[in-house]
């Protein structure tokens, strides 16, 4: 069995080989992504994707701690990463180590993830300083969305100076990596070459140290989310629709359950 990838071997891939993360909800995900990956996130994402909330505002610390657990489960040798939800973190850094320490207790996940960069410094380095390894988060941060208006690219002209800011800011503070989302490729490219940290990016650059998409996005799982960042590497919900739809035609003319599916009298095999 390979050991679990840390955060300090996160940290020692700068510049090197590129870090493939993905997210993952549940388990069943979970073992694939493991198989593959090098850092399955636990994202707050899992509100609008499974839970249908209009933003990532709403996510719960007991939504986080029920997915973490099940995505732990599935993982065994990538670094698993859990995202601290909104209103769980800004208050103090006191109350990010408390609510991260309960994460980090209830889900046995190897760091969290939390959105910010200058504002959060003090707070990655109080969690960093105390035995919890933060991954930043900086750009585009959409527990923001209300106080940025939409899900914009962030960083572009003038305001590229405050995002690269931010970059040193929580690599300053000990962070092992850091997301950049949609932030143009340039100003990722600059980020990455002056920052000692990994970059991950989604929406930003193949430059980065890192990529990170939300699975069901390239997994093409809906039929109306489609940014310009995520590419489709498959069509899943199209193939799912196709294989309800042909389920209902089946039930309704009597074709399914069909011979195979039903149980004779008599024992017929051992799965019986
Ligand atoms: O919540 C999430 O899925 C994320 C990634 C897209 C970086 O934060
Ligand atoms: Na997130």
């Amino acid at each position: 069995r390979v050991p679990a990838l840390t955060p300090p071997d996160v940290l020692a891939r700068k510049g090197g080989e590129p870090l493939v993360c993905l997210t993952a909800y549940t388990t069943p995900l979970a073992r694939i992504v493991d198989r593959h990956c090098d850092i399955v996130l636990v994202g707050d994402s899992v509100g609008m994707v499974l839970h249908g909330l209009p933003s990532t505002v709403g996510v719960s610390l007991d939504m986080m701690i029920m997915h973490g657990q099940a995505v732990r489960r599935g993982v065994e040798r990538a670094l698993l990463v859990v995202d601290m939800p909104f209103g769980s973190y800004e208050e103090s850094p006191e109350q990010a180590f408390r609510n991260a320490a309960l994460i980090m207790t209830e889900t046995g996940c190897g760091a969290v993830k939390l959105e910010g960069g200058e504002t959060m410094e003090r707070t990655i380095r109080f969690l960093t300083r105390h035995g919890i390894p933060v991954m930043a988060h900086i750009g585009l941060t959409p527990q923001a969305v209300n106080t940025l208006g939409g899900y914009k690219v962030q960083g572009r002209g003038d305001d590229a100076f405050h995002i690269q800011r931010d970059a040193e800011a929580v690599a300053e503070a000990g962070a092992f990596s850091v997301v950049l989302e949609k932030v143009p490729a340039t100003l990722a490219d600059r980020i990455t070459k002056t920052i000692p940290i990994p970059t991950i990016g989604i929406g930003a650059s193949p430059t980065c140290d890192g990529q990170i998409l939300v699975a069901d996005d390239m997994l093409g799982m809906f039929a109306t989310f489609r940014p310009k960042f995520v590419k489709r590497f498959a069509e899943l919900g199209d193939a799912a629709d196709a294989a309800i739809a042909s389920y209902a035609r089946e039930v309704r003319s009597r074709e399914f359950p069909g011979d195979v599916h039903v149980f004779t009298d008599r024992k017929q095999g051992k799965a019986e």
